[in-house]
């Protein structure tokens, strides 16, 4: 059973993943983390060294890997904002994992990311534009890859987590009840 969550940089995926794999004692993995450990360096200094298409491969041979795994146990998996660029990404995602668009629109991003200095698509000169046009670009993608969406909003990441557990025991991918248990067979489509 493997729950993806998929959006905009900034937008909470890798803390709500983290406190979602803890309720459903399942494991953590982060798509950037994994990258970094394939490339042995940070993503900003190999999108300098390499560029942006170099990185994207990566990223999809990573998530081609760590979805093959799906089998090996329950897991949530918190993915790089870019993923969903490449149809592949989103066919894989869509197909082996229960995926939750975590949304957030791009003036509440610009807060959270305002000082951000490890994203590299964000290190231009006006941060906001770039997190409005990525926004525009990406928020259809998100949303044509999502089973579920989630508000970002103003809610604390516990009633988040919250929300997002709420909607995939509604959808019967997760049994109700806490200690949270995963149905072995998950149902990962609408
Ligand atoms: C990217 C988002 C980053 C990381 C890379 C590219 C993007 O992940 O994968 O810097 O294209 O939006 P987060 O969404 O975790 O910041």
């Amino acid at each position: 059973m493997l729950i993806s969550l998929v959006g905009m940089p900034g937008g909470g995926k890798s803390t709500v993943g983290k406190q979602l794999a803890r309720r459903l004692r399942a494991n953590f993995v982060d798509t950037d983390a994994a990258i970094e450990r394939r490339i042995g360096q940070t993503i900003r200094t190999f999108f300098e060294e390499h560029g942006e298409a170099a990185f994207r491969d990566v990223e999809s041979e990573v998530l081609r890997s760590l979805t093959g795994e799906a089998g090996a146990g329950p897991a949530v998996l918190a993915t790089g904002g870019g993923i969903v660029l490449r149809p592949a990404n989103r066919e894989l995602l869509r197909k082996h994992s229960s995926v939750v668009y975590l949304h957030s629109g791009p003036e509440e991003l610009f807060k959270r990311l305002r000082h951000d200095t490890v994203r590299p698509l964000l290190q231009g000169k006006d941060p906001l534009a770039k997190l409005r046009e990525l926004y525009q670009q990406r928020h259809p993608l998100y949303q044509e890859v999502a089973h579920f969406t989630v508000e970002t909003g103003r809610p604390s990441i516990a009633t988040l987590v919250n929300t997002v557990l709420m909607q995939l025991e509604l959808a019967g991918v997760l049994v109700p009840g806490f200690p949270q248990s995963p149905v072995e067979n998950g149902n990962a489509r609408r």
